[in-house]
């Protein structure tokens, strides 16, 4: 029997590149762990955005009921489900975008390091489909420790010679979400008009905030400025403690994915002047991945900024930062390697 979800999918990707029903510039997006506490959230907000045309709910449980109830809501995007591993090919093939929230979360007590034993295989899995059903797709890599999954996930594509580095970001916007709310809160400001670079990785020490580069230009106290760096770095932690042993950021992680994800689709539009911070194969630093702004553009993170002038805090910071990333890094080059 023919099924009218299938056939307008179909309909869809019969059209030209991006173009979806109506003339609607639409884009293919895939969820990789769309059952669980990010991935939910996740694909309800992405059901929601006009740029979305096409949107695959993959997870190895429950995701034919999140696929039902979501694809109830009447916003544009066609919904479709796929379940295990034998249905991750029909999830990838065709994908503009991927965005992987797929891993286990942390408890208390744990470090995001302390994922890496579960959670690199399960990117490692996730890639080498990527590499073989849509190996041209953006990734945008949540599931942690970013700080390693992120060169994991660039071994796997580079053993299926299908390496980007472009396309490859490792999620940190929530670091900046949450460093845009503290400093508007410390500010007296809106935090919607607040901007606060974030670059390094994306766990305790390797999170640097360039308090020095905010926008709207501002200056703190010693104080401040240590709160503020330590309430950024511990924002994760913040929240995991508060969940007690349920989970780590899954809302506020949702709400940021996607600022995200549309960031790199109207960066894919062709959009001008989208600037994100990411986790991405970097030349900023020694270091092979470094998170910094980026330009998001038709080919991905088309340019990788240098970091500006740091004051001698953000210098310190910056030098404690990279000891932690580099063994990180190597961690996860050496998980594929060895
Ligand atoms: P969760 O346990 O609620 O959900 C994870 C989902 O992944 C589950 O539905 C599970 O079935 C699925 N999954 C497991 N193995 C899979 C596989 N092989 N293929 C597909 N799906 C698979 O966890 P969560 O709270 O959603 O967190 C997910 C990950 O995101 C964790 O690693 C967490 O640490 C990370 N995270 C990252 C950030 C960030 O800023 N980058 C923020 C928050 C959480
Ligand atoms: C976060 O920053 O909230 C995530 O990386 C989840 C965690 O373990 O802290």
């Amino acid at each position: 029997p023919s099924n009218p979800q299938v056939e307008r999918e179909h309909a869809i990707l019969r059209q030209d590149g991006c173009r979806a029903k109506g003339g609607a510039p639409g884009f293919k997006v895939a969820i990789l762990g769309a059952a669980g506490g990010i991935g939910q959230p996740l694909a309800m907000l992405m059901k929601m955005n006009p740029l979305v045309s096409v949107l695959h709910l993959y997870d190895v449980v429950n995701s034919p009921g999140v696929t039902a109830d979501i694809s109830h809501m009447d916003t544009g995007a066609v919904v479709r489900g796929f379940l295990g591993q034998q249905q991750l090919e029909s999830a990838l093939t065709g994908m503009d975008l991927v965005v992987i929230p797929a891993g286990v979360p942390r408890k208390p007590g744990m470090t995001r390091d302390d994922l890496f034993n579960i959670n690199a295989g399960i990117v490692k899995t996730l890639c080498e489909g990527i590499a073989k059903s849509c190996p041209n797709a953006i990734v945008n890599l949540i599931s942690n420790p970013v700080n390693s999954t992120v060169p994991i996930a660039a071994e796997v594509f580079k053993k299926a010679g299908t390496y980007d580095p472009k396309k490859l970001l490792g999620v940190t916007m929530l670091d900046v979400v949450r460093a845009n709310t503290f400093v508007a809160e410390v500010l007296g400001l809106d935090p919607r008009e607040v901007n606060v670079p974030v670059v390094g990785g994306h766990a305790g020490v390797t999170i640097l905030p360039l308090l020095s580069q905010v926008k709207p230009p501002c200056s703190f106290t010693s104080e401040e400025t240590e709160y503020l760096t330590k309430r950024i770095q511990d924002g994760g932690t913040e929240v995991v403690q508060a969940k007690a042993g349920t989970g780590s950021a899954t809302l506020s992680m949702a709400y940021a994915a996607v600022k995200f994800a549309d960031a790199c689709l109207r960066g894919l539009r062709g959009d001008a002047g989208i600037v994100e911070c990411a986790f991405v194969a970097s030349q900023v630093t020694e270091l092979p991945f470094f998170a910094s702004k980026v330009k998001l553009g038709r080919g991905g993170a088309e340019e990788v900024h240098q970091l500006g002038p740091l004051n001698e805090y953000e210098r310190v910071g910056l030098e404690k930062a990279k000891k932690e990333l580099e063994a990180s890094i190597q961690k996860g080059i050496s998980f594929i390697r060895k």
